[in-house]
């Protein structure tokens, strides 16, 4: 038997070591308020996708979307990119990896550059790592995602990105604005597959594997701003 509290007693709220510096300070708060951070941040229906029973979405083969984050937590972590203006030129040169040179260059900012880094290795971890052990069943692999960014994709900056693989074992991809609304165009292209993901959804995460069998391209924004945030896992 499983008893709490929480919901007729109320919580503590941990406030010792809450930061801030930020514009949204309780992006920060997963480690030290993890159920308010949930509660404000995690779609409500994410837990769904780790039932037995559960149908999960592939919109193309071996490309699986689950809903991961509420509206609130994507128009935060957009807000903190765009108030620290740290996006990166695009280019092949690129001084914030190790060797200096980007083979497949975005419009982006790490999520170091504003000390989300920790934060976002605790999400993959409790939240991102789960769906993939259910759906690429038998695949255990360590806390080792070198790259997380957010890419910026717009007409007159960066509008696409040219078929690559990702350096990773498997990548998510989620949307952090809404197709219509904020942007038109973009979406994903699985090359392979001859198979592409255009309707696109706010909160919603792709994940496929990285490399050999799910080449990939950005598909052009035409109009708008376009937002997604991106790990490369396992490298
Ligand atoms: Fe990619």
């Amino acid at each position: 038997m499983y008893i709490t509290n929480i919901k007729n007693w109320g919580y503590l709220v941990n406030n010792e070591n809450f930061d801030i510096s930020h514009i949204h300070n309780d992006l920060w708060q997963i480690f030290d308020n993890e159920y308010n951070w949930r509660k404000r941040y995690i779609h409500t229906n994410y837990s769904q996708s780790l039932e037995p029973d559960a149908l999960i979405d592939m919109p193309c083969n071996d490309v699986v979307r689950f809903p991961v984050f509420t509206e609130l937590f994507c128009d935060h972590l957009v807000e903190e990119m765009e108030n620290s203006g740290k996006w990166s030129a695009g280019k092949n040169k690129d001084d914030r990896i190790s060797g200096g040179y980007e083979n497949v260059p975005t419009v982006d900012i790490h999520m170091n550059q504003i000390g989300f880094e920790d934060v976002w290795l605790q999400f993959i971890r409790l939240y991102a790592r789960p769906l993939q052990r259910k759906v690429f069943i038998g695949y255990k692999g360590e806390d080792t995602s070198l790259m997380n960014f957010v890419v910026r994709y717009k007409p007159t900056e960066q509008p696409l990105l040219k078929p690559h693989h990702d350096a990773s074992t498997w990548s998510i991809n989620i949307a952090l604005n809404r197709i219509g609304v904020d942007f038109t165009g973009g979406g994903t292209r699985f090359v392979r597959q001859n198979c592409s993901v255009t309707d696109v959804k706010k909160g919603w995460m792709l994940m496929h594997p990285g490399r050999l069998t799910h080449y990939h391209e950005g598909l052009e924004v035409t109009s708008g701003t376009r937002y997604i945030a991106v790990s490369f896992v396992d490298p």
